[in-house]
């Protein structure tokens, strides 16, 4: 496999990708690891016991990760977002958020600080977290029925734990807190309407997510797709939504809001409707490569930058030649390049 190579150029101000998209969101992966075995995503045949998941002395240590947030937001970036594999199965998360709250962007401000979970763990480290400096989380969770979800997230975890965690999350002011529900035709789309009736009026906002063909293990078929579009229908033959405008260049979620004034849900179309166009983001992964795009192959090993004593000009240079090399757009371009090329896995790099 080619390595890939980054031109050093020297830094000047906020760097822009070869499609002119800026650099304004790190996703950092904390672990490969989960509690859950979701079968689109770490499937047991693949991620049984024999699999073989990073050691703790590969993974980037908490300063190592500071280092690299830190010159990301010199760089541009306005949000962090912790995610996994399970990102509370590592230990000390909160340590970790402590030192990134610190973070300030070149005008002075804060950067946000979200996390995305499976919810398991979140009753009981919601408070720690919220007090270390978390700003808010977002909860995957796929069906309400009790028997379907442990069939599709193939663990012994029940609906309650995951509602539980989402309340405490709430609570103590993690919020507003998102659901995320990744759609499979066949196996819950049954499920989103009483998804939608369960956090109507709750204050949690719950996005759909089409599934996607990230990785090559959880073999991704299109009829297995429920498109946005059809979602937004099924709803709206119960309950009247209105589009809500983006909030942001670059959000992800097509947002609704219900016209009673209960809240909003969001649909994300990465399949039907791609959103590269804006794609602002960059991925770490649990042992320090970068990743551009969530379908690459290839990551930048920035591990070995820290670890050959770079100075920060230097981390900082190396990331603006990776983000101005940048010229993915694999969901606007997904039938062409065809499926079978070799992928990351969404369980290594998260979402
Ligand atoms: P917030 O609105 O700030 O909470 O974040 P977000 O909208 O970026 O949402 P989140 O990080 O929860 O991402 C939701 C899901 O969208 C992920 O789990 C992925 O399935 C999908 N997603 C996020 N970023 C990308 C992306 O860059 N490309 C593609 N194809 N899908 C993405
Ligand atoms: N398609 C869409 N979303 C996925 N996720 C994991 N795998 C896929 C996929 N193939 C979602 C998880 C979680 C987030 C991290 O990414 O359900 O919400
Ligand atoms: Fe499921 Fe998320 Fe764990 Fe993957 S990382 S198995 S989607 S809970
Ligand atoms: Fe960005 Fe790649 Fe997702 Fe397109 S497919 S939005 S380029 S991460």
């Amino acid at each position: 496999m080619r390595r890939p190579t980054v031109r050093m150029a020297a830094v000047s101000g906020q760097p822009l990708d070869k499609r002119h998209r800026p650099f304004r969101d790190l996703r950092i992966s904390l672990t490969d690891k989960c509690n859950f075995r979701c079968t689109y995503c770490m499937p047991r045949e693949v991620f049984g016991t024999d699999y073989e998941f990073l050691p703790h002395s590969s993974l980037l240590s908490f300063e190592e990760i500071e280092r690299v947030a830190r010159q990301a937001v010199s760089l541009g970036v306005r949000k962090l977002r912790l995610t996994g594999g399970e990102p509370l199965l590592r230990r000390n998360i909160e340590v970790l958020i402590a030192m990134l709250v610190k973070l300030r962007t070149p005008e002075g401000d804060p950067v946000e600080l979200t996390l995305t979970t499976n919810g398991t763990l979140l009753g009981r480290k919601a408070q720690a977290l919220k007090d270390a400096g978390l700003n808010r989380v977002t909860v995957s969770l796929d069906a309400l029925d009790d028997a379907r979800f442990t069939q599709l997230s193939d663990s012994g975890v029940s609906v309650s734990t995951v509602l539980d965690g989402i309340a405490k999350a709430q609570a103590v002011g993690l919020s507003p807190v998102k659901v995320n529900m990744v759609v499979r035709k066949g196996l819950n789309d049954d499920q989103i309407l009483p998804m939608v009736e369960h956090f109507k009026g709750s204050g949690q906002i719950l996005r759909f997510i089409e599934y996607m063909d990230v990785g090559t293990s959880n073999g991704w078929n299109l009829d297995e797709v429920v498109s946005g579009a059809e979602i937004v229908e099924r709803i709206q033959s119960r309950f009247a939504l209105e589009p809500v405008a983006a909030q942001y260049r670059g959000e992800v979620a097509s947002r609704w809001r219900f016209k009673d004034g209960t809240g909003e849900v969001g649909v994300i179309t990465s399949v039907t409707q791609p959103f590269c166009g804006d794609c602002s983001r960059m991925r770490l992964s649990p042992e320090g490569r970068l990743f551009l795009c969530l379908f690459a192959s290839q990551g930048y090993d920035v591990r070995a930058q820290l670890r050959a004593d770079a100075s920060d000009e230097q981390l900082a240079a190396y990331m603006h030649g990776v983000w101005t090399g940048r010229q993915d757009r694999y969901s606007e371009i997904r039938g062409e390049l065809t499926t079978s090329r070799e992928r990351i896995e969404m369980s290594y790099i998260g979402g």
